[in-house]
């Protein structure tokens, strides 16, 4: 696994956008728990966000794709509404250590 960032870099219901190894990523902080996914919308395959780091709704319960405004479960990756509706972001393995967020990038990502 690798280091993301240290844990305090993200507020709770705060987001934060990254580029690992030519991978766009994202990470979310909610209920206590780590979130890393992919940074695409499964509608298009384009980034989510509008302004860096702004990857939830205005309410920060769900993620939020700025494009078409689809919406998606923090905790699944699900997509609950808009037009990808049934499919889901695609997330990164994380584990919270040393007060460290550490990830391990998935093949297919890398390809
Ligand atoms: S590109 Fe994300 S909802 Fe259309």
């Amino acid at each position: 696994m690798q280091v993301l960032c240290d844990l305090d870099t993200i507020q709770e219901d705060q987001s934060k956008g990254f580029e690992i190894e030519g991978v766009s990523l994202f990470a979310v902080r909610k209920d206590g728990q780590v979130y890393v996914y992919q940074n695409q919308c499964p509608h298009l395959s384009i980034p989510l966000e509008y302004m860096p780091d702004q990857f939830l709704c205005s309410e920060n319960y769900f993620i939020q794709c700025a494009t078409h405004g689809a919406l998606f479960e923090v905790d699944s990756g699900n997509c609950v509404s808009g037009p990808c509706v049934g499919d889901k972001l695609t997330q990164i393995e994380s584990i919270v250590e040393n007060n460290q967020i550490m990830i391990r990038l998935p093949e297919s990502a890398l390809a």
